[in-house]
C-alpha cells in the first residue's frame, strides 16, 4: 500500500524541481524506440516506449496519476488512465502523456514523431476520454478570441489574416490528411491560404503554431485524438497560444467513457486553461526528425537526443541535448 503523506508545503507542486526528472522521461522513452525506427513495427515501438517511461516515472518522488494515458486499464497494461506512478513520496500530481506520438511515424521513420509528457498539479489537467477531439489551435501572436467553431473553416482563416494584417495567401494551415477532413480543406483552399498536411502527429501539429516563424504554420484545424488535444494544450500553456477543443463521439459506448470521467456536457467547448488549469511542465524529445525537434542521432557506440522542457509558470524554454551509450541505454 502507498504510504499516505501529509498536504504541506513540502509536497508543493514544485515545478522547477520536477521539471529535469520529467525531461529523463521523455528522453528515456525516445532512446527505448530509437531501435525501432523505420522497422515497420508500430507496436513494438509504441511497447518499447511506454516501458521505458513507465521505468522512468516510477523513479520520481512523486504520488502520480496517470490521466491521459494509454487507455484504459482493461485495454492498456501500462500506463492506463487511473494507474499510479512514482515513489509516492511527494507531490500530488496529474501526468498526461503519449510514450509514442506518432507510432506509424516511428514505424516508417517519417518526420515528428515524439514522446510526450506533462505534468501538473493534482486535478489540473482534463480527464480527456479516449475519443476524438475537433481542434482549433493558434499561436500567441493573436487577439484573444480571434477564431472560433462558429466560423467556417474558411472564414476562420480570413480572421486570422485581418488579425496579422495580411492576405489569406499569407496563411498556411496544418490538417490531418484524412477523409473526413475533404470538405474543412475545400474550404480552407478557397481561401487562398496554403495547407501543410500532416499523415500523423498532431500534437506536434498544434505545436507549429507556437513558433510560426520556423515552422511556416500559423494555424492548426481538424479532428484528431482527444488525449493528443490535451497534451497540445499543456505544449501551448508553455509557449503561449490558443487551442479550442470540442470532443467528438462516434456512438453511445464513446460518450460513455467521458460519463465515466465526470463529462456530461457533450457540446463543451475547452479552452487551452480549461484543459490545463493550473502550471504545467511539458517535455518532448525528437524520435524522428522534424521542424520543432531533432530526432535521435546515432553514432557508432551512442544515441543522442534533444528535448524541448518547458514551464508554464515560467515561460521558459530549454532545449537539452543528452548523448548515452548504447550499451546503457535501455
Ligand atoms: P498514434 O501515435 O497513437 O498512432 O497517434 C497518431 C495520431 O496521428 C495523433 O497525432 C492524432 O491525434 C491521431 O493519431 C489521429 O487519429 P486517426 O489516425 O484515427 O485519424
Amino acid at each position: 500500500m502507498r504510504p499516505v503523506y501529509p498536504m504541506t508545503d513540502k509536497l508543493e507542486f514544485r515545478d522547477r524541481m520536477l521539471s529535469l526528472g520529467l525531461a529523463r522521461v521523455a528522453e528515456q522513452a525516445a532512446l527505448a524506440s530509437a531501435q525501432m525506427i523505420g522497422r515497420g513495427n508500430e507496436e513494438a515501438a509504441d511497447q518499447a516506449a511506454v516501458n521505458a517511461m513507465r521505468k522512468q516515472l516510477n523513479l520520481l518522488d512523486i504520488d502520480g496519476i496517470v490521466v491521459i494515458g494509454e487507455g484504459e486499464r482493461d485495454e492498456a497494461p501500462m500506463l492506463y488512465i487511473g494507474e499510479s506512478v512514482g515513489t509516492g513520496k511527494g507531490p500530488s500530481v496529474d501526468i498526461a502523456l503519449d510514450p509514442l506520438e506518432g507510432t506509424t511515424l516511428t514505424a516508417k521513420d517519417m518526420p515528428n514523431a515524439l514522446t510526450v509528457i506533462a505534468m501538473g498539479p493534482r486535478g489540473s489537467i482534463l480527464h480527456a476520454p479516449d475519443v476524438y477531439m475537433h481542434k482549433l489551435a493558434v499561436g500567441p501572436e493573436y487577439s484573444d478570441g480571434v477564431i472560433s467553431f462558429s466560423m467556417a473553416p474558411g472564414e476562420q482563416v480570413e480572421a486570422l489574416a485581418a488579425d496579422r494584417g495580411c492576405q489569406t495567401s499569407d496563411i498556411t494551415v496544418c490538417i490531418l490528411e484524412r477523409p473526413r477532413h475533404a470538405e474543412m480543406i475545400a474550404d480552407v483552399r478557397a481561401t487562398g491560404a496554403a495547407i501543410r498536411l500532416i499523415t500523423d502527429g498532431d500534437v506536434a501539429g498544434v505545436m507549429h503554431c507556437a513558433d510560426a516563424e520556423t515552422t511556416g504554420i500559423d494555424m492548426y484545424m481538424g479532428i484528431g485524438g482527444a488525449p493528443e488535444g490535451v497534451l497540445a494544450a499543456a505544449a501551448l500553456k508553455c509557449m503561449g497560444g490558443q487551442i479550442l477543443g470540442r470532443l467528438v463521439f462516434r456512438n453511445d459506448a464513446e460518450r460513455h467513457r467521458a460519463v465515466h470521467l465526470g463529462i456530461h456536457d457533450f457540446d463543451r467547448i475547452y479552452t487551452r486553461d480549461d484543459m490545463i488549469a493550473n502550471d504545467v511542465i511539458f517535455a518532448a524529445t525528437g524520435v524522428t526528425n522534424g521542424s520543432l525537434l531533432p530526432g535521435i542521432k546515432r553514432e557508432l557506440g551512442w544515441l543522442t537526443t534533444q528535448t524541448l522542457l518547458m514551464r508554464s509558470k515560467t515561460g521558459s524554454v530549454r532545449r537539452m541535448e543528452y548523448r548515452s551509450s548504447i550499451e546503457l541505454s535501455p
